[in-house]
């Protein structure tokens, strides 16, 4: 059975580690998950007194994208030990108004993106306490660090390292029996 999957990058930036990683995640992909990033770096900063009825459209345009897919990707840089704000600022808009928080129930992985060698640890786990509250289930095992990552890309972004993209393709396999186990 096909799934669609939302991709969140946690970085903005363009050349962004963490996006080259989730290329590469969307293109080892199975047929099966239909994966699509839906871009954060957008979002006006959440604000409850301008949402309600007159909501930014760019709030209400994201809410639709993550309400509609069957899962969610993170794969994220550490910012000083935690999320970058953008991704916070997408969880947060994605959670309210209160009551309506599209999040809830959807499986999910969670990959963290460094060019240290701790593979962003501490972001990982930080996603994964605010995933607690907004209502989604992370894919437990394998747990996925990606450690010195500035150096397992070629020209072009793409991953240069064998034994990495075996890692990556079991990880997704693993993803995907988790999505068909919790959407069905
Ligand atoms: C504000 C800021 C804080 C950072 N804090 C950490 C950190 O706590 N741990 C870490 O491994 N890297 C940290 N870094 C370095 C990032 O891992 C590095 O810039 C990485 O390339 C960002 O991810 P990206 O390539 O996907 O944009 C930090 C970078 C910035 C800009």
């Amino acid at each position: 059975m096909q799934h669609t999957v939302a991709v969140i990058v946690g970085s903005p930036r363009e050349k962004s580690l963490s996006r080259n990683v989730a290329k590469a995640l969307m293109s080892i992909a199975s047929d099966n998950l239909i994966l699509q990033e839906v871009p954060i770096a957008h979002l006006p900063l959440y604000n409850g007194d301008l949402d309600g009825d007159n909501a930014p459209q760019a709030w209400v345009d994201f809410r639709e994208e993550i309400s509609l897919a069957d899962a969610i990707l993170f794969v994220t840089p550490e910012y000083n030990r935690s999320i970058p704000a953008g991704l916070k600022n997408a969880l947060d808009v994605a959670s309210r108004p209160y009551g309506e928080n599209v999040w809830s129930g959807k499986p999910a992985a969670v990959v963290s993106v460094s060019p240290g060698g701790v593979g962003g640890f501490g972001a990982n786990h930080h996603l994964r306490q605010i995933l607690v509250c907004v209502d989604v289930y992370p894919l437990q095992q394998p747990e996925m660090y990606i450690g010195n990552a500035a150096k397992l890309f070629g020209e072009g972004g793409s991953i240069n390292s064998t034994e990495t993209r075996h890692l990556l393709a079991h990880f997704m396999d693993a993803f995907e029996r988790h999505i068909s186990a919790i959407a069905g």
